[in-house]
């Protein structure tokens, strides 16, 4: 279900009769974007809201991946004080929606025509028992390596499209002083990699068995234990000091010609273009090593939160900006996803930009779209933090690959 993409060209531009009168609120957003990249992009949603004489109320909450976001989401709305927007992932915003908790949006999203242009892949976690429930920013995907072009070139490094290369590649940068693997040790930034490692080891087929039907077998099998192999290498790959780092920190020693590589999702574009880089001249991106057929994907979306029974005027202008083609352009140039549009022109988007949306069709196309687990698409939060608590142990040499795959048996079974 979450692998079909809608190809349907349906651009109108929306007459807005319902919505565009009677805002003189403002909207306050709850969000994790606060690294430069993330900053400079959510700027593009205010000031558009700014243009239409909306407020903004800012509610950032530090903290890679949203989890942190979530914790303080959960204390606000308990004192019933939800803020009026909230950026959120995948199964967390179907949780919500269950609870009866978000603002319906239909009337919006008939108003743009949201069903012709937004992914099915979106739509499995936009939609509620079919309901709009949150609006979708973009597409952003997991398996990518982020380096810098003259630190490759100055060492002999191509492109490695293999493991093996890739691990060639590693031993080259260290053998010449370079720290090989940039990594910040929190426990969503390792499952970020893991998600890529395990796809690799693996296969779509077992990614998809593993993370997203929650099979045991194939969750303890060798694969797996595999899978936990290459991490190992990864973890004797960083630096010292990689324990606790922000991810965005992990870009910079990269931006710097520190580190050569990072795995890490697209939001990492954002940072090398806030540094005033260019894609395919002083940064390269390329699909992590083994999975340039697939996508594992992760898209932001705001859940605008039920607070008088419907839908506010100020939410619907936030949620008809935010899925205007325009906006969808201009955003996701600056924030390194792709649009949560499939009618949008790649016209505008660098290098990065214009393989991670041809990336997007083609991995939907051939069924090689997978929710990402590391980002909540994959499996509820329950079972993803059983996962991040498995992978993260073994990172830090708390578990071997063997005790890993016992671990993830058992801790998925019990979060069920
Ligand atoms: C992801 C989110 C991205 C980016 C990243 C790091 O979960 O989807 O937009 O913000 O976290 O903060």
């Amino acid at each position: 279900m979450i692998r079909i993409l809608t190809t349907t060209v349906a651009l109108t531009a929306a007459p807005f009769a319902a919505f565009a009168d009677g805002h003189s609120g403002d909207v306050e957003v709850l969000h994790w974007w606060t690294s430069g990249g993330e900053a400079a992009a959510l700027n593009v949603l205010k000031e558009d809201l700014e243009g239409q004489g909306i407020g903004w109320t800012d509610m950032p909450v530090a903290g890679g991946g949203g989890e942190q976001a979530m914790t303080v989401l959960r204390a606000r709305v308990t004192a019933g004080n939800a803020p009026t927007a909230v950026q959120a992932l995948g199964f967390d915003i179907l949780d919500w929606a269950d609870q009866g908790a978000l603002a319906d949006l239909n009337a919006v999203a008939a108003e743009q025509g949201w069903d012709d242009v937004v992914p099915e892949a979106l739509k499995a976690f936009a939609k509620s028992d079919g309901q709009w429930v949150s609006a979708p920013v973009n597409v952003h995907s997991t398996n990518w390596v982020w380096a810098n072009t003259a630190v490759l070139e100055e060492n002999g490094i191509e492109i490695p499209t293999t493991w093996e290369e890739f691990t060639a590649a590693v031993e080259t940068l260290k053998a010449a002083g370079i720290t090989p693997i940039a990594h910040g040790g929190q426990a969503w930034q390792d499952a970020t990699v893991f998600d890529a490692v395990a796809m690799s080891t693996g296969g779509p087929e077992f990614y998809e068995a593993a993370f997203i039907d929650l099979d045991p077998e194939v969750l303890g099998s060798d694969t797996m234990r595999e899978a936990f192999d290459r991490m190992a290498f990864i973890r004797e790959n960083v630096d010292d000091n990689f324990s606790g780092r922000d991810w965005n920190l992990a870009t910079a020693m990269v931006i710097n010609g520190e580190a050569g590589f990072q795995m890490m999702g697209d939001w990492a574009k954002g940072e090398f273009v806030n540094a005033g880089l260019t894609a395919g001249e002083d940064f390269a991106c390329f699909r992590f090593p083994g999975t340039q057929d697939q996508v594992t994907f992760n898209a932001d979306q705001f859940m605008m939160f039920d607070q008088d029974g419907e839908v506010s005027p100020e939410q619907a202008a936030l949620a008809m900006a935010i899925l205007s083609p325009e906006f969808q352009s201009a955003f996701n140039v600056v924030k390194g996803s792709a649009p949560a549009r499939t009618d949008v022109s790649d016209e505008a988007f660098d290098a990065c930009g214009k393989k991670a949306m041809a990336d997007l069709a083609a991995a939907n196309e051939s069924g090689n779209l997978f929710g990402s687990m590391a980002h909540g698409h994959a499996a509820p939060a329950a079972v993803k933090n059983a996962m991040f608590d498995v992978i993260t142990a073994h990172f830090n040499g708390e578990f071997d690959s063997e005790t890993a795959v016992e671990e993830m048996v058992t801790a998925v079974e019990i979060a069920q």
